[in-house]
């Protein structure tokens, strides 16, 4: 669930009307609900209480610093995954005993930072990394813990560019050559194998994948100790999905009831790594209409985000609900399912204003008729939203703003045109020639 309602038929985030926030701040304009995220992080840690898991928010689906440090204050631990990642956690707060490195290509220089902050763990993907990891311990004299990602090699489940859990993708060391790997750094002078790590991919909207991957973990787990690795830790990466076209998302207690019994028989300690489900209902893209026009037998709405600010229409195919957010009479609110029909709505394509046919965010979308100045709103859009966000077309980034009850806070501004030309160096060319 989330805190986004229509009232009088004007979309609130919390107690705020949408308008005020395009009157304050312009558009597009990412809008937050810290009372969703807080509902979202208190579900989870709920629903795996008995675990009593670490729960690392994973900074890679929304890098706000003030979204991360509201996670921090909320006892979350964060799950980084480059240099600077592990940079935004702990400016925001974060402490690296509470911190994951995951990521399959970390540098020494990155190996380094960790070990520096102390991190909790690394999560390793491959023996090379593991070496390197060794000798840059080496030299700290160090020992650092470290869970091994495993690709437990299961069937596909999500869209092929966000499923990391089948055979050949880059992701993790072979479930079926990891113990051979684990047998020669068995007491390790430099590294300790204390954990197994399995991120399946994302959005998962059904538990069997985690029941499978932890079938096979508990198996490996049972292995890796009888070759003599102290293994205390299942760190069971994020994926849980969120509702993108309908209420289509499971609760946090579905995943926890496959996951609990598994992780208790195993007698290790939770990690968590979820991202999308604390952020992704928590946050919408509103945009303003700037022309409609009709072309080759297609209606288009042509608005002010495009995809630069919201990238997965196009890259995953992903479906973002859309909606007025004044709509007219007899469109009270966003249909519960937008595949059936809506009497009155026209099919639409809703675009940006980007030199790209790719430039989109739906297509053929019923909605109610819309014109110029009009505000929509683009729900779940708080995880890989901004994250993904770029500067294509020379365009200045959105503004990000976090609700409260009935405030509302920037908590990053709208790039300006300076902004993005800030880091370059102009060279001047002069005249060449005699
Ligand atoms: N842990 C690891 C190791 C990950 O790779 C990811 C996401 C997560 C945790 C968090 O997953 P979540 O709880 O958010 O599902 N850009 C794509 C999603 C890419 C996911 C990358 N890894 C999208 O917009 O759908």
């Amino acid at each position: 669930m989330d805190y986004f309602h229509y009232r009088n038929r004007v979309l609130h985030c919390e107690e705020v009307a949408v308008p005020q926030l395009a009157d304050a701040y312009g558009t597009p304009l990412f809008i937050y609900s810290q009372r969703t995220l807080l509902h979202h992080l208190n579900q989870l840690k709920r629903a795996f209480a008995d675990a009593k898991p670490l729960i690392c928010y994973s900074l890679k689906t929304n890098p706000n610093l003030s979204i991360c440090r509201l996670m921090a204050e909320n006892g979350a631990g964060f799950d980084v995954t480059s240099g600077g990642e592990l940079f935004r956690a702990l400016k925001a707060g974060g402490t690296g005993d509470k911190i994951v490195f995951a990521g399959v290509g970390k540098t020494d220089a990155e190996l380094r930072y960790g070990l520096e902050n102390n991190v909790l763990m690394f999560n390793v993907e491959s023996e090379a990394e593991l070496m390197a990891l060794a000798e840059v311990s080496r030299t700290m004299n160090r020992q650092p813990a470290v869970a091994l990602r495993v690709n437990p090699a299961l069937p596909p489940k999500t869209h092929v560019k966000t499923d990391t859990s089948v055979k050949g993708t880059k992701f993790g060391l072979d479930i079926d050559s990891v113990l051979e790997f684990a047998q020669k750094v068995v007491d390790h002078r430099h590294v300790r194998i204390v954990g197994l790590h399995m991120h399946l991919g994302s959005p998962i909207l059904d538990t069997k994948p985690y029941r499978e991957g932890l079938e096979k973990a508990v198996v490996l787990v049972e292995r890796l100790r009888k070759q003599g690795h102290r293994i205390e830790t299942m760190n069971m990466g994020g994926g849980f999905g969120i509702h993108y076209r309908k209420q289509e998302a499971l609760p946090a207690d579905a995943f926890a009831e496959v996951i609990l019994p598994a992780v208790k028989a195993m007698q290790c300690k939770l990690i968590l790594e979820p991202g999308r489900f604390i952020v992704g209902n928590a946050g919408i893209l509103l945009s303003r209409v700037i022309y409609t026009k009709e072309s080759g037998g297609r209606n288009f709405v042509i608005q002010d985000a495009a995809m630069n600010d919201l990238i997965r229409p196009t890259l995953y195919d992903s479906f973002h609900r859309i909606w007025p957010v004044e709509p007219p009479t007899g469109f009270p609110a966003p249909p519960e399912d937008y595949e059936t029909e809506i009497p009155g709505a026209r099919k639409w394509d809703v675009v940006g204003a980007i030199c790209e046919s790719g430039d989109f965010l739906a297509k053929d979308r019923r909605l109610p008729a819309v014109q110029r100045g009009d505000l929509l709103a683009i729900f779940s859009a708080g995880a890989y939203g901004m994250a993904m966000s770029s500067n294509y077309n020379s365009r200045p980034r959105a503004a990000e703003v976090l609700v409260d009850g009935a405030s509302h806070r920037l908590i990053r501004r709208r790039e300006t045109y300076e902004d993005l030309i800030r880091p370059e160096i102009e060279i001047e060319h002069g005249e060449r020639g005699e």
